[in-house]
C-alpha cells in the first residue's frame, strides 16, 4: 500500500534520455531542466524509427498517445519490454499538426503502473508540424512554449511520494486518484518565464496523474484556444477560463502586447468547485458510508487556486502579429449519419471492483462482443457516467469528434472546448457524452480507457477490436 518511490534526491526520478542517430536535429531538444522526457518534433508523413532499451527494474511499454499507429507499435500493455531487454519499433506519421505525447503503459496481473511510471518521471511531449499549419505564421522559437503541468508531493528529504500513508489517504488516492501537494510546470515549481510585448503560442499538456485544472489568466483577459488535443481548431474560441483533464493537450495565444514592461502577468489554475454531484447516489451505493465525511468528499470534488506560471514582460518589441481568424482548413466535418451506430458504455462503480466500463474491468487482452468494430466504419459511443467521479475517457489509435453533451453543469463546464478533434473527453458525473470516430487503415486490438491514471491502473480499461 505504501508505495514510496524513488529514494534520494530527484535526480533518482526515472528518465526518458534519448538520442538522435539520424534526422534533422530538431527532432529531439530537452524541455528545459527538467525530468520530463526530451520533446520529439516530427513532421508530418516522416516515418520514425525508434529502438527503446529498457533500463528500468520492470516492465514497461511506451505509448504513443493520440497518434493513429498500427496496433503493435501502439505501447499496449500486452506487449510489454522487459527489464535489460529493447525493442525496435517504426511507424509513418500520419496526424495533423498538434501536440501529443508518450508514456509508459504497463498493466500485469496485479494491475496498472502507468501512474507510477508517469509520475516517476516518465512523459514527454511530441510535437508534429505540417505545411499547412506552418502556413499561418504561428509564434515559434522561443515564442512558442511547451508547458507540462503535474503534481508532486515531496518529503521532507525532497523525495517523491507516491500514494503512501495507507488507510484513508491511500483509499482517497485510489478513489479520486492521485493528487500531489504542488504542482510543477515542467518539472518546477513556481514556473517563470520573461517575455517581450509580443504574442506567444503555449503548448500546455495535463501529463498529470488525475488533477483537472480550470486555466485562466490572473488579469482577467481571455483564454484564447487555438487548438485541441488533435491540432488546430477551425477558428480561435475566446473563455474565461479552459478546463483541462489528464491527458489533454490545449493550444493557446496570448499577446503581451499591452502589458508595459516591469510588469507581469500570472497564468493560473483557478478555484473550481464540483459539489457533491452523485455523492449521495455513492453512499446509496455503500461505497463509502459513514468513512468519509463531507469535507473530505469536498475536497475530492474540487480545487483551490493554483498559480501556475508568472509571465514578466522584461521587454518591448516593435513589431507584432494579429491572431488569424481562420485557422485549420483541414477540420473534418462531421461523419456522422442518420444511420450512424450507437454503442453506449457506462461509466459505474461496483462495491470492491472500483470504477467499471459497462460493468467490466480489465482483463488482459479479452474482447467482448459489444467491443468489435469494422474497419472503416463510423460510429458514435457513447458515454454515460452513474458514478460519482469526473472520468477524462481515452480511445487509442484516433482522434474524434465531440457531438454532444447533456446533463449536468459545473463550474468547469464553461471552459471546456469541444470543437475540433479529441483523443480524451472528460466525461462528469451525472453527463452523458457523444463522440463520433471512424476506425481507418488499422486492424486489430486498441484500447478505450480512463486516463486519471489510477482509475485505469485498477482496471477501467478494456481493449477493443478492429476487424
Ligand atoms: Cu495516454 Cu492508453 O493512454
Ligand atoms: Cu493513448
Ligand atoms: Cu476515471
Amino acid at each position: 500500500d505504501e508505495v514510496s518511490i524513488l529514494p534520494g534526491a530527484p535526480s533518482k526520478v526515472w528518465r526518458y534520455t534519448a538520442e538522435r542517430i539520424a534526422g534533422p536535429t530538431e527532432t529531439l531538444t530537452p524541455v528545459g531542466e527538467s525530468y520530463a522526457g526530451p520533446l520529439i518534433r516530427l513532421r508530418r508523413g516522416q516515418r520514425l524509427l525508434v529502438r527503446i532499451d529498457n533500463e528500468l527494474p520492470e516492465d514497461t511499454t511506451v505509448h504513443w498517445h493520440g497518434l493513429h499507429v498500427p496496433s503493435d507499435v501502439d505501447g499496449q500493455p500486452r506487449l510489454p519490454i522487459a527489464p535489460a531487454t529493447s525493442m525496435t519499433l517504426a511507424f509513418d506519421v500520419v496526424d495533423r499538426a498538434g501536440l501529443y505525447w508518450y508514456h509508459p503503459h504497463p498493466h500485469g496481473p496485479d494491475g496498472g503502473r502507468v501512474g507510477l511510471q508517469s509520475y516517476a518521471g516518465l512523459a514527454g511531449p511530441l510535437i508534429i508540424n505540417d505545411d499547412a499549419e506552418r502556413a499561418l505564421g504561428l509564434p515559434d522559437g522561443e515564442r512558442e512554449l511547451v508547458l507540462i503541468l503535474q503534481d508532486r508531493t515531496f518529503s521532507d528529504g525532497n523525495e517523491l511520494q507516491y500514494i503512501g500513508g495507507g488507510g484513508m489517504g491511500a483509499m482517497m488516492t485510489r478513489m479520486r486518484g492521485f493528487r500531489g501537494e504542488r504542482v510543477l510546470v515542467n518539472g518546477h515549481p513556481d514556473a517563470r518565464r520573461e517575455v517581450s510585448t509580443r504574442p506567444y503560442r503555449l503548448r500546455l499538456l495535463n501529463g498529470s496523474n488525475s488533477r483537472i485544472y480550470k486555466l485562466a489568466w490572473s488579469d482577467g483577459r481571455a483564454v484564447i484556444v487555438i487548438g485541441t488535443d488533435g491540432g488546430l481548431l477551425a477558428e480561435p474560441e475566446r473563455r474565461r477560463s479552459v478546463t483541462l483533464a489528464p491527458a489533454q493537450r490545449i493550444d493557446l495565444w496570448v499577446d503581451f502586447g499591452d502589458t508595459e514592461p516591469g510588469e507581469s502577468v500570472q497564468f493560473v489554475s483557478e478555484e473550481y468547485q464540483l459539489g457533491m454531484m452523485g455523492g449521495g447516489g455513492m453512499m446509496e451505493q455503500g461505497m463509502m458510508g459513514d468513512m468519509m465525511d463531507r469535507g473530505m468528499m469536498r475536497d475530492m470534488m474540487g480545487s483551490e487556486r493554483i498559480p501556475l506560471v508568472t509571465f514578466a514582460v522584461v521587454a518591448r518589441a516593435n513589431d507584432s502579429e494579429t491572431l488569424p481568424e481562420r485557422l485549420a482548413q483541414d477540420l473534418p466535418t462531421s461523419p456522422v449519419q442518420a444511420d450512424t451506430p450507437v454503442r453506449r458504455f457506462e461509466l459505474g462503480m461496483r462495491m470492491m471492483q472500483g470504477f467499471t466500463i459497462n460493468g467490466r474491468r480489465m482483463e488482459g487482452t479479452t474482447v467482448a462482443d459489444d467491443e468489435i468494430v469494422r474497419l472503416g466504419q463510423t460510429e458514435i459511443w457513447e458515454f454515460v457516467n452513474d458514478s460519482m467521479m469526473p472520468h477524462p475517457i481515452h480511445i487509442h489509435g484516433l482522434q474524434f469528434q465531440i457531438q454532444e453533451r447533456t446533463g449536468s453543469k459545473t463550474d468547469l463546464h464553461d471552459g471546456i472546448i469541444d470543437a475540433g478533434l479529441h483523443d480524451t473527453v472528460l466525461v462528469f458525473p451525472q453527463e452523458r457524452v457523444r463522440i463520433a470516430l471512424t476506425f481507418k487503415n488499422f486492424e486489430g486490438l486498441y484500447m478505450y480507457h480512463c486516463h486519471n491514471m489510477e482509475h485505469e491502473d485498477a482496471g477501467m480499461m478494456r481493449y477493443f477490436k478492429v476487424v
